[in-house]
C-alpha cells in the first residue's frame, strides 16, 4: 500500500490470511525511526481489524531485520525530552497485538531491533542471521526490553553476556539458547514463516487470541496463578461455538469448521 513510507505491507499465503509486514528503510538498515514504528503500527491494527487475516509475518531484509532504534534521532534528545514525551512508550504496541506475530530475521537484529523481534511471539531466522543489545557501546541501555525479555527468553548469564559486552549471537546460537524456534537458508526464510502462520491462521482466530493471551500471562504470573488463569481460559473455550465444532469434527472425521465465534 502506498501510504507507507517505511514498510511494506501485504497479504500472503493461499487465502490471503496471513499479513506480511516488511521493514523497508534500507539506507538505514531499517534503523527504527519514530515514523517508522507508526507505521508500524498502523499497519498491526489494519491487520487486527482486517477479520480474514489470522497472522502475521514480520520482516526485514537480508541484510538486515532492523539495527535498532535510530541513533540519529536519539542523539540530541534530553532526560527531560525522554521522560517527559514517554520516549519509546508506543513500541510496545506490537507486544500487545491479539493476533500472532511471528518475526522472520535475516541479518541483523540489533539493540530495538532485537527487542522488537523478543515481543513477536515466534522467532525464526535466517542462518546468518545476528542478535545483540549494543547499547552499552553507545553509552546507554537497551529500552524496549533487552534487560526484560532477554533473560527471560534465554536466562540470566547469556542475557547479562550480551547486554554488558554489547557482542552478538548468531542463529546457531540463538537457536540452541531458545530465543529463537528454527533456523532456515535466508532465501527460504519468509516463506517458511508465511507457512507457519498460514497453519495458525487456519485455526479458530477467537481460540488462537485465548492461548495466544494465556502463554503470555505466564511471564507475568506465579505458577498457581497462571494454572488458575488457564484454567479460566481453558473453562471460557466451552462457551464458543468453536469448540463445539472442534470436538464435533473430530469425532465426526471430517475437518473443523471454525467461524471465530
Ligand atoms: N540508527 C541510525 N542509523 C543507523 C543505525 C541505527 N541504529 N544502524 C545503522 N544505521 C545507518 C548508518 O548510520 C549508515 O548510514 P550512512 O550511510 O548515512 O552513514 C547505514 O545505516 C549503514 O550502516 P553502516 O555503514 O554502519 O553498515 P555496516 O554494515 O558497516 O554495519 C552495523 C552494520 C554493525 C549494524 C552498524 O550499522 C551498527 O552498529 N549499527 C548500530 C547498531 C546499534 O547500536 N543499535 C542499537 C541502537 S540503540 C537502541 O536500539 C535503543 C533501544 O534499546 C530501543
Amino acid at each position: 500500500t502506498g501510504k507507507f513510507e517505511n514498510i511494506l505491507v501485504e497479504k500472503r499465503g493461499e487465502k490471503k490470511n496471513v499479513g506480511l509486514i516488511q521493514l523497508n528503510r534500507p539506507k538505514a538498515l531499517n534503523a527504527l525511526c519514530d515514523a517508522l514504528m507508526k507505521e508500524l503500527g498502523t499497519a498491526l491494527d489494519e491487520f487486527e481489524n482486517d477479520p480474514e487475516v489470522g497472522c502475521v509475518v514480520l520482516t526485514g531484509s537480508e541484510k538486515a531485520f532492523a539495527a535498532g532504534a535510530d541513533i540519529k534521532e536519539m542523539q540530541g534528545l534530553t532526560f527531560s525530552q525522554t521522560f517527559g514525551g514517554g520516549f519509546l512508550n508506543h513500541w510496545n504496541r506490537l507486544a500487545s497485538n491479539k493476533k500472532p506475530v511471528i518475526a522472520a530475521v535475516n541479518g541483523f537484529a540489533l539493540g530495538g531491533g532485537c527487542e522488537v523481534a523478543m515481543m513477536c511471539d515466534i522467532i525464526y531466522a535466517g542462518e546468518k542471521a545476528k542478535f545483540g543489545q549494543p547499547e552499552i557501546l553507545l553509552g546507554t541501555i537497551p529500552g524496549a526490553g533487552g534487560t526484560q525479555r532477554l533473560p527471560r527468553a534465554i536466562g540470566k548469564s547469556k542475557a547479562m553476556e550480551m547486554a554488558l559486552t554489547g557482542d552478538m549471537i548468531n542463529a546457531a546460537d540463538a537457536e540452541k539458547a531458545g530465543l529463537v524456534s528454527k533456523v532456515f537458508p535466508p532465501g527460504e526464510l519468509v516463506d517458511a514463516a508465511v507457512k507457519t502462520a498460514e497453519k495458525i491462521a487456519s485455526h479458530s482466530k477467537l481460540i488462537v487470541a485465548m492461548c495466544k493471551e494465556s502463554v503470555n500471562t505466564s511471564y507475568e504470573l506465579t505458577l498457581n496463578e497462571g494454572m488458575h488463569f488457564e484454567k479460566r481460559i481453558f473453562h471460557a473455550t466451552f462457551a464458543t461455538k468453536d469448540r463445539k465444532e472442534g470436538m464435533t469434527a473430530f469425532v465426526e472425521k471430517r475437518p473443523a469448521n471454525f467461524t471465530d465465534e
